[in-house]
């Protein structure tokens, strides 16, 4: 059984991958408007994708519990973005911010000693630690390429192959 504050601290977790899965989403549908971005495109569509399923891992997981998994309001993202680079600055911003907030999460289940959750929130340790890499990764390659659009280019083309490595499936 989770105790009220581990529920609430949960929840709030919920809203948080609920607000990154709309703001990926947004910012697929503005990449899709550009021209010849496929796969930034690709890979938002499929990142938004994956922030739904860690979303209902957490609602899951409340209700397993004894819990009230509650389905947050939302604001609406951001919809509109100055470059690319500006993209991805968003995307690393945020994955930082949900690392923390995981991390707060973790330090709660201890101090409640919930070793039930410590060790649900494993995942999202781990994954956060993936997703911080990738991010970070990302937007050193863009300080690289600048300008160049043939440069460009190629990220938008090596950023596909990338999510075929981490074999995740498509969004289709
Ligand atoms: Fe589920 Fe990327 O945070």
């Amino acid at each position: 059984m989770v105790t009220k504050s581990i529920q609430d601290a949960l929840n709030k977790q919920v809203c948080m991958e609920a607000e990154s899965s709309q703001a990926y989403l947004a910012m697929a549908a503005w990449a899709e408007i550009q021209p010849g971005l496929e796969g930034i495109t690709n890979f938002f569509y499929q990142q938004s994708d994956e922030e739904r399923m860690h979303m209902l891992k957490l609602i899951r997981y409340i209700n397993e519990r004894g819990g009230q998994a509650l389905v947050p309001a939302i604001e609406q993202p951001m919809v509109s973005f100055k470059s690319i680079k500006h993209v991805f600055d968003e995307f690393l911003q945020h994955e930082l911010k949900v690392s923390s907030s995981i991390n707060e999460l973790v330090h709660l289940s201890l101090a409640e000693k919930d070793y039930a959750t410590h060790n649900f929130l494993q995942w999202y340790v781990n994954e956060q630690m993936e997703e911080e890499r990738v991010a970070r990764n990302l937007n050193d390659k863009l300080t690289l390429v600048g300008d160049d659009k043939g440069g460009l280019y190629l990220f938008d083309r090596d950023i596909l192959n990338l999510r075929a490595k981490q074999a995740v499936a498509p969004a289709e």
